[in-house]
């Protein structure tokens, strides 16, 4: 398996945040699947969903995911709230599943800096049922896939850092 990390979870649950500042910390790169296909279409992913549907962004998902495997090493990953559905999700890295309720998911986009554009840019995000029906959904096979779970609610990011390094013994 490579050395990777990969972070998967609900949409606005802060895979991102966590995982750049990991990588600040121990000194590795981060990147992230949704900036990789906006990179590699020079498409928005908001305008993908729109243009050509979700299947399509799947696949983009796929193909990322295949690059990520064949290519990347050492670098913390963020990923989209949908990427868990890859087929060699665990070629890629080692699987940290960020959990919340969604309650607490929801409030945290709601009151973040530029809520309104966090949300509309997220095509699955459109309402808090649309929303919430997707997290029940998909909360057990996040757990499935995961290496390595841990639980972000109501955490500082100190905290958090500490007890990523303690179940990975960095
Ligand atoms: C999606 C989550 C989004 C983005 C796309 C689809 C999903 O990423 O990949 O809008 O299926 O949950 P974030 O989890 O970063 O919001």
């Amino acid at each position: 398996m490579k050395n990777n990390l990969l972070f998967i979870g609900f949409m606005g649950v802060g895979k991102g945040t966590l995982a750049r500042a990991f990588a600040q910390k121990n000194d590795l790169f981060a990147v992230d699947t949704d900036d990789l296909i906006e990179s590699y279409t020079n498409k928005k992913i908001k305008k993908i969903f729109k243009k050509k549907g979700e299947k399509y962004f799947r696949e983009l998902e796929q193909r990322t995911a295949n690059w990520l495997a064949k290519n990347i090493d050492n670098t913390v990953i963020s990923t989209g709230g949908g990427f868990y559905k890859v087929n060699n999700l665990k070629e890629i890295g080692t699987v940290i599943y960020l959990k919340a309720d969604f309650d607490w998911i929801y409030n945290r986009l709601k009151n973040s800096k530029n809520a309104k554009k966090k949300i509309k840019k997220r095509p699955l995000f459109k309402s808090y049922s649309n929303a919430k029906k997707l997290y029940e959904e998909r909360k057990k096979e996040y757990e499935k896939v995961a290496d390595i779970v841990l639980e972000v609610e109501g955490k500082e990011m100190e905290q958090l850092l500490k007890e990523l390094n303690e179940k990975l013994k960095f």
